[in-house]
Formats: C-alpha cells, sequence, structure tokens
C-alpha cells in the first residue's frame, strides 16, 4: 500500500478523489494524502474537521477479492491496525468504540475510519479506505461543539512525527489486509477486544428505527455488536451509533 501516492496541499475530501482516480483506474494500494480538506466526510453524512497541519488525513484504494458481505468487518481490522500504528508510532494507547472510532483515554475521539465501496452485483470493484487522525489540533482549535469530544495525539512536549506514523500505519494495514484476505476478521477478533472500550459498558445505540439502551456484551466473527436490553433480550447490531453512559 502507499506505493502509488498522491500528497496535496488542498482537496475538498481525500475519500471523494481517491473514489474517482478508482474509478479511472487507480491500482490497489493508491494512497492520497492532504494537508487539508475542505469537505472531510464524516460517517453518516457528518462533515470531518480537517484543518491543516492538524492531522493526517489519507484515503487508500483497496481491490479485494472477497465478497461484498465482508466489506463492513474491513473497517473493524483497520481500527485495529491503526491503533497499533499509532501505540507504537505515536507512544499514544487509544481504545476501540464499535465498530472503529479511536478515543484517547480521556474517551476522546482521535480517528474515524470511513470506508466507501463501489460494487456490482455481489463483486467488489474498489474500495475506498479513509482515515482521519487528529495529531496537533489543541483543544481551543476545534470548533465549540467538538470540545470535549474530539481530541489530538500530541501532548506539549511531546513530538509525533507525521511521516513515521503514516510509515507505520501503512505498512501495518499492507500486512493486516493481507491476512484479512485470507482469514477474515475473525483473525482480528482478539486484537480488537482487546483493545475495546464499549463491551462490558451501558450504551445507547441509534439505529434507522430508533434509540435503544442495553449492555453491549459481546462482538461476534462478523464484527456485528450484541446488545442485551432490559427485558433481557439479545440483540444483534449491525451497524448504528454508539453512545456511552447515556443519562
Ligand atoms: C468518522 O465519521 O468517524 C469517519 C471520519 C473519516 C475521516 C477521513 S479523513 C480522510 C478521509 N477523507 C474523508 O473525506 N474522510 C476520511
Amino acid at each position: 500500500l502507499g506505493r502509488h501516492m498522491t500528497v496535496l496541499e488542498t482537496v475538498d475530501s481525500t475519500n471523494r478523489y481517491a473514489f474517482a482516480e478508482a474509478e479511472g483506474g487507480a491500482p490497489e494500494g493508491y494512497t492520497v494524502l492532504a494537508e487539508r480538506q475542505t469537505a472531510g466526510r464524516g460517517r453518516r453524512g457528518r462533515p470531518w474537521f480537517s484543518p491543516p497541519g492538524h492531522g493526517i488525513w489519507m484515503s487508500v484504494v483497496l481491490r479485494p477479492t472477497f465478497p461484498v458481505f465482508r466489506a463492513p468487518q474491513l473497517t473493524l481490522m483497520a481500527a485495529v491496525s491503526v491503533a497499533e500504528a499509532i501505540r507504537e508510532r505515536a507512544g499514544v494507547s487509544v481504545g476501540i468504540k464499535w465498530p472503529n472510532d479511536l478515543l484517547l483515554p480521556d474517551g476522546r475521539k482521535v480517528c474515524g475510519i470511513l470506508s466507501e465501496m463501489s460494487a456490482e452485483a455481489e463483486e467488489i470493484r474498489f474500495i475506498v479506505l479513509g482515515i482521519g487522525i487528529n495529531v496537533f489540533g489543541r483543544e481551543e482549535d476545534f470548533p465549540p461543539e467538538l470540545r470535549g469530544v474530539a481530541g489530538s495525539l500530541a501532548q506539549p512536549g511531546s513530538p509525533i512525527s507525521r511521516t513515521a506514523l503514516i510509515q507505520g500505519l501503512l505498512g501495518r494495514l499492507e500486512a493486516d489486509y493481507r491476512i484479512y484476505q485470507n482469514e477474515g476478521f475473525r483473525a482480528f477478533r482478539e486484537g480488537w477486544e482487546r483493545l475495546n472500550v464499549s463491551l462490558g459498558r451501558t450504551i445507547a445505540v441509534q439505529t434507522q428505527s430508533g434509540q435503544k439502551i442495553g449492555w453491549a456484551r459481546r462482538i461476534d466473527d462478523d464484527g456485528a455488536l450484541w446488545v442485551e436490553t432490559d427485558e433481557g433480550r439479545l440483540e444483534k447490531i449491525i451497524s448504528a451509533e454508539v453512545i456511552f453512559d447515556p443519562g
């Protein structure tokens, strides 16, 4: 991964850019990095705050041979890869919030992952794996609605090299993606569980059909979250927004 790379000063969204390049034939591993995004995309149609110099805004094109149904768990694998690269290269222990948010020890979000796919019938044409890591933004640099919610890896006096982090990340992702292609999420479940900060907590899950409160019990080999509701019923959550400590 990253052998073909485009580094941009400014782009609307590295995911949008990489997606267009992939449609034009960009090979597997093609990577786009930008210093700043003017329309960074988050999950669920939200914006991703991406000012210049603050972070790593990166998208990687993948052309996997596995079927469409195995695509969603790829982002859980990526969360494990990114968390381990951050620990190795930035010395910060981040935790994973289901499915793929990375949080600082104090609970603020430092990294988000957004994958976008092009598929035809059950066949994947390509996946754009977008990773946003807040590295240098200070509390006061974030817009008011993100203060206390978003955080950055760097602490005053502890320098972090974005280049080293990107190198570590691409190396990890490449190795993990290979394992994922052969073995699927099963090979990452233990690593995900070790890093996770979601299981065993009372959470609210926000799905299209509304909000449910329950106890996060476990994830399965498909990366789905199993939540026990008040009535003692176990529910399988495939896609939702998790809210910790609902009031
Ligand atoms: C989330 O909502 O948690 C996902 C955020 C993903 C942000 C990254 S930054 C690089 C890439 N380009 C985008 O427009 N989004 C992703």
